[in-house]
């Protein structure tokens, strides 16, 4: 990774700024889950939208989740926020910069 920049979920939204469009999708959808899996399925939704593009069907959003592992739910409103989220990031500006 020499030379290059590593974001994490805590730069993912300024600090007294709004939610980014992802974030503020898990919160709409009830995709939010515990502390220890959200922000990796945050962080790995931004991704996925900087490499898949904005239109997300629920089978790419379930084969790219495929490394973030919770135990606790079905994925269910995961899967529904991070295809809202998409929408959302389109035209943001959001796109690339958090994934980064
Ligand atoms: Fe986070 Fe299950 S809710 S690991």
């Amino acid at each position: 990774l020499d030379g290059e920049h590593v974001g994490a979920f805590e730069g993912l939204a300024a600090p007294d700024g709004p939610l980014h469009p992802m974030q503020e999708a898990f919160r709409e959808n009830h995709g939010l889950q515990c502390g220890y899996c959200t922000p990796g399925m945050i962080m790995t939704a931004v991704d996925m939208v900087r490499r898949k593009g904005n239109d997300l069907d629920d089978r790419t959003i379930r084969e790219q989740l495929e490394g973030n592992i919770c135990r606790c739910t079905g994925y269910h409103n995961i899967v529904k926020a991070i295809a809202a989220g998409a929408r959302a990031m389109r035209g943001s500006g959001a796109t690339s910069k958090a994934a980064e």
